[in-house]
């Protein structure tokens, strides 16, 4: 019997995608570049239902045509060579699919140039980790709509399940599902800076001891809050090193690692033009914190604030971090949203963003409860411009905003860094002000550059006379 799916690469992502496929019911090849990575597989996961290859040929003849390929290797130049060696030996209207974390505009260009060689190329955001992978991802594909009703069985199958629908939806045309986890990863890591810096100042500047962080965290994931960030944060917190009986993030080097979609989904808001400041914050904040060896010198050197030994309020003040936490995730989600607006407009996409929000509702790393209220939003408005003019948001940051400008406040008073509470602060404020103060800037660039401005009073584009000696100065409407 032939098998209906091969997975190529046999890391912990790829064997636990092959044993989620295998439990659901499908015949799954697997195939690994190196044969160590086989061996390991079948020594530990032998199935009934997988038969490992160590040879590239018997694998791809073993499948079920149209064949299906779901590719499990590194990100980069591993995916391009393996296509290359697979191609000789795929037909016309055989399916690769990519399950990595892969550069959208790789994943555009590999969709085009295989399609004119009759190949369907699936791009396949997929997040949870190797959990996830086992037991229900989050999926995120793109592609032909026409090649991925041929593997939506079985995505949708392996998917995690929430209210009885699969967290795996189709996105898009081309790269667009790797453009969807790469936003993702940014609001990942938003929102664990956001739950970093809460957590700092609930330790620091409220004195709880790191048990007591812990407990007030698993209270939160009772809340509005609940989540999976939430919820992980609460078990770490309460997590002890067994060599030395401190808390295990007490033991942990305070400097944050990172692979890549944090930043180029930074990089692509800054081309796209959209202020997703908040995960922008939080990638320069992984930077800042690898530099251990200077901020260990610019302690003893650089003065700031000395502690007020203040007796704090604990419980107004968790309340206070509580409310401001969910204003910075609402503000996080509601950039990064407005990122997929903006980029399916510029990309001609059609991301459906209330869909986006349901299967983002289990098997990923950012699930959470209020992901319901962001499907509702756009389902009750698909063009909405931004989240917070939806009327559950705008409920609920009018009431805690104060409460955000309360601790981003008190952490500066304090010198706590809170980059992304404040980033978040300063959006929001941004984002709720008619007149900014870009109108000094346009004159700065007409100034020293006649580059121009628009009036609030009249159409079309003025340059003024800055140097001339009256103090009225004139404006004079230019053609641009
Ligand atoms: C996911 C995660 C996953 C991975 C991140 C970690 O959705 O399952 O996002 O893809 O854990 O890439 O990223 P950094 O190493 O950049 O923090």
């Amino acid at each position: 019997m032939k098998n209906s799916i091969g997975v190529y690469g046999l890391g912990v992502m790829g064997s636990n995608l092959a044993r989620n496929m295998a439990n659901h019911g499908e015949n799954v090849a697997v195939y690994n570049y190196t044969p160590d990575l086989t061996d390991q597989f079948v020594s530990r996961h032998a199935h009934s239902r997988i038969e490992a290859y160590y040879e590239l040929e018997p694998f791809v003849r073993s499948l079920k045509s149209p064949r299906k390929i779901f590719l499990m290797v590194s990100a980069g130049a591993a995916v391009d060579s393996v296509i290359e060696s697979l191609l000789p030996l795929l037909d016309q209207g055989d399916i690769i699919m990519d399950g990595g974390n892969s550069d959208f505009h790789d994943s555009n260009r590999r969709y085009r140039a295989l399609k004119e060689r009759g190949i369907h190329f699936i791009s396949v955001g997929v997040s949870g980790g190797e959990e996830g992978a086992l037991n229900g991802p989050a999926l995120m594909p793109s592609g032909d709509q026409e090649a991925y009703r041929q593997v939506a069985p079985i995505l949708e199958k392996i998917a995690a399940q929430v209210d009885g629908k699969p967290c795996c939806t189709y996105i898009g045309p081309e790269g667009s599902g790797h453009y969807v986890k790469m936003v993702h990863n940014g609001i990942e890591y938003a929102d664990m800076q956001l739950i970093a810096e809460a957590w700092q100042f609930l330790h620091q500047i409220v004195g709880l001891s790191i048990p007591e962080t812990a407990g007030v965290f698993k209270s939160w994931n009772e809340s509005e809050l609940k989540s999976n960030l939430i919820e992980i944060t609460a078990e770490i917190l309460s997590k002890t090193d067994q060599e030395t009986g401190k808390p295990m993030v007490e033991v942990i080097l305070d400097k944050a690692g990172q692979k890549g979609t944090g930043k180029w989904s930074s990089q692509e808001a800054l081309n796209l033009g959209v202020p997703s400041t908040i995960m922008t914050e939080s990638v320069f904040a992984r930077f800042l914190s690898s530099l251990k060896e200077d901020r260990v010198q610019a302690e003893s050197l650089l003065e700031g604030p000395s502690p007020s030994g203040e007796e704090m309020d604990k419980d107004y003040w968790i309340k206070q971090v509580k409310e401001a936490l969910f204003m910075g995730k609402i503000c996080a989600y509601a950039q990064g949203f407005q990122q997929y607006k903006t980029a399916s407009e510029q990309y001609g996409w059609s991301l459906q963003l209330g869909d986006i929000a349901l299967i983002f509702r289990g098997g990923c790393i950012i699930r959470a409860d209020f992901l319901n209220h962001i499907s509702d939003a756009y389902q009750e408005n698909k063009d909405l411009s931004n989240l917070l003019l939806a009327p559950y948001f705008l409920e609920k940051t009018n009431r805690y905003q104060a409460s955000l400008r309360n601790v981003v406040m008190k952490g500066f008073e304090s010198g706590l860094p809170l980059p992304c509470l404040s980033s978040a602060l300063a959006f929001y404020d941004g984002y709720r002000s008619a007149r900014s103060g870009a109108n000094l800037i346009q004159a700065q660039r007409d100034y020293f550059g006649a580059h121009g401005f628009e009036r609030i009073d009249q159409q079309g584009t003025f340059h003024a006379r800055w140097l001339e000696p009256e103090t009225v100065t004139t404006s004079v409407k230019v053609n641009k």
